[in-house]
């Protein structure tokens, strides 16, 4: 397996440049299913995640060539054959349960493996169930599987009220009310730009959508969608990372330029958090100028649906309060279990202790956190113990950051070109029999 080696310490410099964005380039991916032809999307990063849904989408019938050095994927939609989506593949990726909705709109009939539960517990699905019924499908679970079916004559289309907002149910609906027969209407739709950024491809294809960014989204279903070619937006959950990344490792004073970003999509919430540290923050252009401060102020944070302050960040925003001058605390609203990388960092010697949905940070630790091998377990957690391991004394070693791979792309390169003493290594885990 690859860890990652960083030695804690230098002082970081810009620029950094920010990818495309991953929450939404496999919605998008999953749009291209519904238009037969060939879809083009640009400015998607080379993750595994997209290596993996671009087999999902193999499955169902689809060419799928990724070029990574143009960051460019093509999807040869013209026939669907095989409306599944296998267990093997959707069980390493939650995002493949799109399929459901994909399939349902372009073929009728899907049989979509079930998600399990992820590192920070159970992620329901049922509103993606009661809200394509809601539609007009029928839906039974067979032996693991969701298997969806519409009418004779297509899906009639229907009135749903998401209770909580929910982004995957929203992108879900989307999908199968684009090509129904008749009108839908989501009430209570996630704004996240995540689903305003993948409903403008469907306009782009023909779909009749609107309300997108607001909490109640109507389609009037059409016959036919077309192939278009579309750019992906920049990922804001890196921007964010690179943020608070950025606030605790450069230098106080100097401006940090964090390049190819879509700062509209952050969302107020962590922008407010962000400049209440004290750090600089200024849009110019594509840019975000980041100003780490002389003191980093403690923020308390809560997440919340856009534009609240992302689930996203609160592991990274955790590792920036460490270094923060008072202690603060991390309130995750969304997932009420997604806390797993702080015995990781306590294991660093970092204070933090988890009450309920609650991070307790203490403050002044600006030099008292040390290197350690801690490891992953979810794709955030693991960009908050490298952030810790940059301003670590010593050498961490971040295992099993094939969850890091899922999100950032060649991280270590990018960070090392900041002036970052990071390295990847294979190790050997070892499994002491019980
Ligand atoms: C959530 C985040 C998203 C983030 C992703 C991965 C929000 C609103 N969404 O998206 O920004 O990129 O995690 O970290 O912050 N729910 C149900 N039943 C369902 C679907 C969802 O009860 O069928 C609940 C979830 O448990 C959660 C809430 O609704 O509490 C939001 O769900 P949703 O936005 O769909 O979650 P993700 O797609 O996982």
């Amino acid at each position: 397996m690859d860890k990652l080696v960083v030695h804690g310490g230098p002082v970081l410099h810009g620029p950094i440049a920010v990818s495309g964005s991953k929450n939404t380039a496999l919605p998008l991916m999953t749009a291209a299913i519904l238009a037969p032809g060939i879809t083009t999307i640009s400015n998607i990063p080379e993750l595994r995640d997209v290596h993996t849904f671009s087999n999902v989408l193999r499955v169902s019938g689809a060419y799928v060539d990724y070029d990574a050095e143009a960051h460019e994927i093509t999807i040869d939609a013209t026939r669907i054959g095989h409306p599944e989506a296998p267990y093997e593949l959707v069980k390493q990726m939650r995002a493949s349960f799109y399929m459901l909705g994909a399939l349902v709109g372009r073929r009728g009939k899907a049989r979509v493996s079930m998600p399990g539960g992820c590192a920070w517990g159970p992620r329901p699905v049922d509103l993606h169930l009661r809200g394509l019924e809601a539609l007009g499908a029928t839906i039974e679970l067979d032996e693991g599987y969701v298997v969806a079916s519409t009418p004779r004559g297509g899906l009639p289309g229907g009135t749903f009220r998401l209770e909580p907002s929910s982004v995957g149910a929203t992108v879900n609906i989307l999908l199968a009310a684009a090509t129904a027969k008749g009108g839908s209407r989501i009430e209570n739709a996630a704004m996240e730009p995540d689903v305003i950024v993948f409903g403008q491809m469907l306009q782009a294809m023909g779909a009749q959508i609107h309300g997108l960014g607001t909490t109640t989204i109507e389609v009037e279903g059409v016959r036919h969608l077309q192939p278009v070619e579309f750019a992906n937006t920049p990922d804001r959950i890196e921007l964010g990372t690179f943020m608070a990344l950025a606030a605790m490792t450069g230098a106080p004073g100097v401006p940090f330029e964090i390049a190819n970003t879509a700062p509209e999509h952050l969302g107020e919430a962590f922008i407010e958090a962000f400049k209440a540290t004290g750090a600089g923050y200024e849009v110019r252009g594509t840019s975000v100028i980041v100003t780490p401060p002389e003191t980093i102020r403690p923020v308390s944070i809560e997440t919340g649906v856009y534009p609240g302050f992302p689930t996203d960040l609160q592991q990274q925003w955790t590792v920036l309060m460490t270094q923060a001058d008072g202690p603060s605390t991390v309130t995750d609203h969304i997932y009420l279990d997604r806390f797993a990388h702080v015995p990781e960092l306590n294991r660093m010697g970092v204070r933090a202790v988890v009450k309920g949905n609650v991070c307790h940070i203490d403050g002044g630790q600006r030099n008292s956190i040390q290197g350690a091998q801690v490891m992953s377990t979810d794709l955030r957690g693991s960009v908050a113990l490298v952030m810790a391991g940059l301003v670590a004394t010593g050498d961490t070693h971040v295992l099993r950051v094939y969850h890091l791979d899922r999100g950032y792309e060649a991280l270590e390169d990018r960070l090392k070109a900041c002036g970052a003493a990071i390295t990847r290594d294979v190790y050997e885990e070892n499994v002491v029999p019980v």
